[in-house]
């Protein structure tokens, strides 16, 4: 008896391995196909703690008053813009909604460049940004028609 029960233990444990890691990988499949389906989810964030986190990360380069230069779009306007950019030729990304173009123009900025500004210059915030960050962000602006 006690000859075989390592053996027993060692395939026991492969099993467990195998278990672990298929839960491991299904996890991360799924994870990957929530964030795939929230691209274009309508916002659910705080629209106060968006204007917040605007001010304080993004409104230095993206001016909230109509008419001001600044050094990137200004976000008056930003739903109706983006719109248009997400239906028009040059655009390859994968947003089909403005709420999922604005997400994508945070979490991966070189998707779309929008033209007339330099590329490169808007941050990527996928790792500095919550889940709950930004899509309070999203909220606040997507009460830019
Ligand atoms: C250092 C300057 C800078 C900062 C800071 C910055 N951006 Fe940008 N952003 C840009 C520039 C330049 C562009 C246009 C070029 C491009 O598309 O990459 C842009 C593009 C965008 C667009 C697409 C706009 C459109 O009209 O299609 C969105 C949305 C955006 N930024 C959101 C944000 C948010 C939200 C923050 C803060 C969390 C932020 N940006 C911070 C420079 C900046």
């Amino acid at each position: 008896m006690l000859s075989i029960s390592p053996n027993i233990t060692l395939i026991q444990t492969r099993i467990l391995l195998l278990g672990l890691f298929s839960s491991i990988l299904l996890a991360a499949c799924g994870s990957s196909a929530q964030a795939t389906n929230r691209r274009n989810d309508s916002p659910t964030g705080d629209i106060n703690q968006g204007q917040e986190l605007h001010t304080a990360y993004c409104v230095g380069c993206h001016s909230r008053e109509q008419g001001k230069s600044s050094i990137g779009p200004p976000v008056v306007g930003l739903v109706s813009r983006s719109a248009e950019t997400i239906t028009s030729d040059d655009y390859k990304g994968k947003a089909e909604t403005p709420a999922g173009y604005i997400r994508e123009s945070i979490m991966e900025p070189g998707t779309y460049v929008v033209p007339g500004y330099p590329d490169g210059l808007m941050p990527n915030y996928s790792n500095t940004l919550s889940q709950d960050d930004l899509e309070n962000l999203v909220s606040y602006l997507m009460t830019y028609q």
